[in-house]
């Protein structure tokens, strides 16, 4: 199970920064969320093109409601003019769009145009990327435990059948499988509520790099310190040679 030279199935990614980024060249803040579209995309690009094939970004918190009223709303501008930009390609290149998070409170219009980004991205198996927009990871478990009381509830789920495994398919990101890697920019070493449940034996990458700046260079450095982990998922490593030997 040793990981050299192996490449992450599905990344997690904390974009942090762009405000930072933006601030050391006196720009807006909205400036540097500009800017990272651009890394968006580049990311994305660059994350297929090494083999990655499920990419979770972390677009919008629950918590970033409460920035300045300015910024909230050049962000929900600057989602909705990057999906109008970005469909077709996404369609065109084989990528399954999804928006995890609470989606109600976003205005009509953005609502509208997430809901038919995913549609007309549906049957795309190539690369998955989520975009998780007014998300979580409490506000996931909670969602999934209610869903699941309420199959309970009404007899569609034996209690007795509860398990890891089932409370897993109540997850917003039910199928996929959990992150391999995760990565976040800008220098803070924390989850902030991001795939909490999901990440329990996630790799964690840390960089002091701000989003913006987050280029192929710096994806091909988290993969590097990626091929050099070894995964135990709690067992020894005697155990695990054993497995690789049998
Ligand atoms: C963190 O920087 C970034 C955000 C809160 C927004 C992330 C959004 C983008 C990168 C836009 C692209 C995304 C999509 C899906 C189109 P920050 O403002 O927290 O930076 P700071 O910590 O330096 O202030």
């Amino acid at each position: 199970m040793s990981n050299k030279e192996s490449i992450p199935k599905h990344i997690a990614i904390v974009m942090d920064g762009n405000g930072r980024w933006a601030k050391q060249r006196l720009l807006p803040r909205s400036a540097g969320h500009r800017e990272g579209v651009k890394s968006t995309r580049r990311i994305i690009e660059a994350a297929g093109n090494a083999g990655v094939k499920i990419l979770t970004l972390f677009a919008f918190s629950s918590e970033n409601w409460n920035r300045p009223k300015k910024e909230v709303s050049a962000l929900m501008n600057l989602f909705v003019s990057s999906l109008d930009q970005e469909i077709q390609k996404l369609r065109e290149n084989g990528v399954c769009l999804k928006f995890i998070g609470d989606k109600s409170r976003f205005n009509d219009e953005l609502q509208v145009k997430i809901n038919e980004a995913e549609k007309i991205t549906a049957s795309n198996q190539d690369f998955m990327l989520n975009i998780a927009a007014n998300y979580g990871g409490r506000w996931d478990i909670v969602n999934a435990s209610k869903n699941l009381f309420r199959d309970v509830l009404e007899s569609r789920l034996n209690i007795d059948d509860v398990n890891e495994k089932t409370f897993n398919k109540y997850l917003s990101t039910f199928p996929l499988e959990e992150p391999d890697l995760f990565i976040r920019t800008a220098g803070e070493q924390r989850i902030s509520n991001f795939l909490i449940w999901q990440l329990a034996y996630t790799e964690l990458y840390f960089t002091d790099v701000y989003w913006p700046d987050f280029d192929e260079q710096q994806l091909q450095l988290a993969l590097d310190y990626y091929a050099t982990r070894k995964r135990k998922f709690g067992l020894t490593q005697e155990q695990i040679d054993k497995e690789i030997n049998a």
